[in-house]
């Protein structure tokens, strides 16, 4: 070992000798013992990343896995991402990528608004349009999907010409969900797709359409992270939440109540 000028050997060795726990070095850098503080040393917390990170790609692949099989009985495909454009049409800069709901905890979350033959459904936000498939299969008056991106439409124009089983038609409008119109809806679908600047104007046009044609309407939001801008909407009523700590998401529910 060369020594650097200035420093004596002995200043650069650590200064408390580490305790020899075992004399077989082919345990190094394995957590053998957490209880006894090897959970705390840099290696064990590295050991614990790495598992929980191996732990958390694997559930990703099953729920692909599973997604997979529903889709090739659906004939769509909203798994694979087409490359995106960035985006420059934006009003707001605050759009939420691309990113579709795990199709079990779609269906748990559809669930309580209990979409029937007379619903026209818009998903704000419509990706590639799986939860519009999903309805259409359910069977509701009308699916419209909003969506910005040029790429996404395309292929949720794809996904609405090839499914099979869907019973009513799905519509899909390439537009700012901030600038975009809203009549004749019953259920609202947002699935975190902007911030609070697009979530304010958009909750602002949908009121409107309530001026022209009153009606009772349902809304359900995914992610609490502005549901404060719901609430400070005195036409809309909270009406419950369902969570899912596991996959850390929860949808609150809203109504308009027409009286
Ligand atoms: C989390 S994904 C929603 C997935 C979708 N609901 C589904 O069923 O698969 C959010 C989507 O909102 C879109 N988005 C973001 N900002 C938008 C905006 N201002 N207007 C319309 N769509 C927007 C994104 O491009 C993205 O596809």
């Amino acid at each position: 070992m060369t020594q650097l000028p200035g420093t004596t050997l002995d200043r650069v060795r650590p200064r408390r000798s580490v305790p020899a726990v075992d004399s077989d070095h082919s345990h190094r850098g394995k957590n053998l013992n957490p209880g006894a503080g090897g959970l705390f040393t840099t290696t064990g917390l590295r050991g614990l990343v790495r598992s929980t990170k191996a732990l958390h790609k694997l559930v990703v692949k099953m729920r692909t896995i599973r997604d997979s099989r529903i889709e090739r009985r659906w004939n769509v495909d909203t798994i694979t991402v087409p490359n995106l454009a960035p985006r420059r049409n934006v009003r707001f800069k605050d759009s939420v990528h691309y990113e579709a709901i795990w199709y079990p905890l779609l269906f748990k979350y559809l669930k309580p608004l209990d979409p029937g033959p007379d619903d026209v459904v818009y998903d704000i936000g419509c990706g590639m349009g799986r939860t519009l498939l999903a309805l259409s299969r359910i069977g509701v008056k009308k699916c419209v999907g909003i969506e910005i991106c040029p790429e996404l439409v395309e292929q949720a124009l794809v996904n609405a010409r090839n499914l099979r089983g869907g019973k009513c038609p799905i519509e899909i409008r390439e537009q700012d969900a901030s600038q975009a119109e809203y009549s004749d809806g019953t259920i609202y679908l947002i699935i975190n797709p902007f911030g609070e600047d697009t979530l304010r104007t958009t909750l602002e046009s949908i009121k409107e359409t309530l001026t022209s044609d009153p009606r009772h309407v349902q809304l359900a939001y995914c992610t609490p992270r502005h549901e404060n801008t719901l609430h400070d909407c005195d036409w809309l009523k909270f009406a419950g939440r369902k969570r899912s700590p596991f996959h850390n998401m929860t949808v609150s529910y809203w109504v308009h109540e027409n009286r």
